[in-house]
């Protein structure tokens, strides 16, 4: 059983946030959820949850947090777009600075106990060695990676000053059901949606640009242990290991029974060839640690968006 009993899931019609509401609601927890739909999916909302649509950066929010004041708030609402953010950063930093930003400023006044904030692996330094830990000194280069960094801060100084209680869970690329193709791990839903549709999917560069896929479920869990332990402060959350866009391509080939041959495309600009998340620190502390093989997870994922498919 959790000390909480009231909890606000922001971002809960998302992606990640859904599975979050559905976690807290399994543990009888009164589940909340604020969203403004702008990727989000009603259809994604647990039916027991209180739903609002609003963005977090409506003025009305700020009443709605004092008058909610729930026990703990999960913040997952972003703008999560990494190419959007570049394209118009002032947006990101409205929605991902100042969102997260009046959360941390009303959360001091109000006395909320703690707030686990969706963060993000992106900021470390590509020159540093992999897999990254939380000691490597973040630098940012997107306009979502300052956002997100920056939220952190706020957090951290909302810690400070008036004492909330923080975690910041940085991800490594989250994939799973309900995953909208837009998200950074968008890979994997795009091409298991143009697969299962038999459409041919493209790979930018040359496919072995490397990520760290950690499957929605081990986030989730992650998400509940920050919540149930006396700890504040950063934690990566990945597997700590690198798979290649093009062995992603092969394994979903084979799960979805698809033959056409891929699309190369050139790499966007700036893109990242390597990354993976050092998740000693969340196994340690958080008693946290990834459980779902990345096989088992992307036959989860295509059994998911192959049924939603059907009944479309
Ligand atoms: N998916 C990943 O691989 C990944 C990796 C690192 C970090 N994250 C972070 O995890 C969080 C959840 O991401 P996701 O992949 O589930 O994306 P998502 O788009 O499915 O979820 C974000 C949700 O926030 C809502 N939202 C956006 N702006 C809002 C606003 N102003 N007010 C209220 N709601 C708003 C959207 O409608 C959506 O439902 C984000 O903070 C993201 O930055 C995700």
């Amino acid at each position: 059983m959790s000390k909480y009993t009231t909890a606000l899931v922001t971002g809960g019609a998302g992606f990640i946030g859904s599975h979050i509401v559905d976690a807290l609601i399994r543990r009888r927890i009164k589940v909340y959820v604020v969203d403004d739909l702008s990727t989000g999916n009603t259809k994604n909302v647990n039916p027991n949850a209180h739903f609002t649509r609003m963005s977090i950066l409506n003025p009305q929010f700020v009443e709605y947090l004092k008058r909610v004041k729930p026990d703990v708030i999960f913040h997952t609402a972003a703008q999560i777009n990494l190419r959007d953010s570049v394209k118009d950063p002032m947006n990101d930093a409205k929605t991902n600075i100042l969102g997260s930003l009046t959360i941390a400023h009303v959360a001091g006044q109000i006395g909320i106990k703690k707030i686990i904030f969706s963060s993000s692996g992106a900021s470390y330094p590509e020159s540093a060695r992999l897999p990254w830990s939380e000691k490597v000194v973040s630098e940012p280069v997107s306009p979502y990676a300052i956002s997100k960094r920056s939220a952190e801060m706020y957090f951290h100084f909302a810690y400070m000053i008036h004492g909330v209680s923080y975690v910041a869970l940085r991800y490594a690329n989250v994939y799973g059901p309900r995953q909208n193709a837009k998200g950074e791990a968008g890979v994997i839903s795009v091409f298991t949606n143009q697969m299962l549709r038999g459409k041919p999917s493209t790979i930018f560069g040359t496919g072995k640009q490397t990520r760290d896929f950690i499957f929605v479920e081990d986030v989730v869990a992650a998400n509940i242990a920050a919540m149930n332990k006396k700890v504040i402060g950063v934690f990566n959350i990945g597997t700590g290991k690198e798979t290649d866009v093009n062995t992603i391509f092969h394994k979903l080939q084979k799960f979805t029974h698809a033959q056409l041959p891929a699309r190369h495309e050139p790499a966007s600009v700036g893109e990242v060839m390597r990354s993976s998340l050092d998740c000693r620190k969340a196994r340690e502390i958080l008693g946290w640690k990834p459980s779902v093989k990345l096989d088992e997870g992307l036959e989860k994922t295509v059994i998911d968006i192959t049924s939603k498919n059907r009944t479309q």
